[in-house]
């Protein structure tokens, strides 16, 4: 790690300089925040499992011909993707009531919703990411009304495939949030999914008990984050055993760290 250049550090991730140009290497921290940093910890095993996690829906989203910035998984905690610019927007969609939906608009917790519902939120750490329009973001020049059309459009199937993804594995996908990025190819511009899709960027609830099985376990301080997170590999077929060798990154199929 020493070896490379530092780009970005996150509050879940750290970005390095990729092998070839035109590369990142993203590199997933065990540090969980929440409520804008005002909440901190370090859960042994969690950038282990979101590598993992994120890793296995980005290549089912590539599968269905979503364009994503995923290249391929280097080893338990790091993933090389595609450089791309990332838009300043964070696009949230939500299938069942929870969260800032349920405080901010008195939709009780748990209630389906009419339809999908997208939101887009200005990424912003200092003003505490608001939630905004699309006249703010082509106002502001934040993104183009085409981007916002793309975005959309992508947030809507990766809604779809998630949905039967944890539907499949016994988990309702409440909702989530995604990055988008400029990719950039000679004097083409391609908006493509960015960042990482995980227990920490979505709500995942037990299908049949509703338990929460994730990152709002550690906002609410519910204990025993990391071993959901493991659950939800588990289900989906990452790790052999639930709570097992998360931290050691013992996660099954062979493939450990290269
Ligand atoms: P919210 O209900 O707090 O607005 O969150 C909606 C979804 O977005 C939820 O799945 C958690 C995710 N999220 C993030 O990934 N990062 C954030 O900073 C926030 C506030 C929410």
């Amino acid at each position: 790690m020493s070896r490379r250049k530092m780009i970005y550090e996150g509050k879940a991730k750290i970005l390095y300089e990729g092998p070839e140009p035109g590369t990142i290497v993203q590199y997933f921290k065990d540090d969980a925040t929440a409520f804008n940093n005002q909440k901190k910890a370090t859960l042994e095993g969690k950038g282990v499992l979101n590598n993992r996690i994120s890793e296995h829906v980005m290549l089912g989203l590539g599968r269905i011909g979503i364009p994503t910035h995923f290249l391929k998984r280097l080893n338990m905690r790091e993933q090389l993707v595609r450089q791309v610019e990332i838009i300043p927007l964070e696009v949230v969609c939500r299938n069942v009531a929870a969260g800032s939906i349920s405080t901010r608009l008195g939709v009780p917790e748990g209630e389906q919703l009419p339809r999908s519902i997208v939101e887009f939120y200005y990424k912003k750490d200092e003003l505490g990411d608001p939630m905004i329009s699309e006249e703010h973001i082509t106002a502001f020049n934040w993104a183009t009304h085409q981007e916002i059309d793309d975005m959309m459009a992508m947030t809507l199937r990766v809604n779809d495939f998630l949905c039967g993804l944890f539907t499949g594995a016994g988990i309702r996908l409440v909702d989530f949030k995604l990055e988008f990025g400029r990719h950039y190819e000679g004097d083409m511009v391609r908006t493509v999914l960015a960042d990482e899709i995980s227990p920490d960027s979505c709500r995942l609830w037990d299908l049949e008990t509703n338990e929460k099985m994730d990152k709002d376990r550690f906002r609410r301080d519910m204990g025993n984050v990391t071993e959901a997170y493991a659950e939800v590999a588990r289900r989906l077929g990452i790790m052999k055993e639930s709570g097992q060798g998360a931290a050691n990154g013992d996660v099954g199929k062979g493939d450990a760290a290269k």
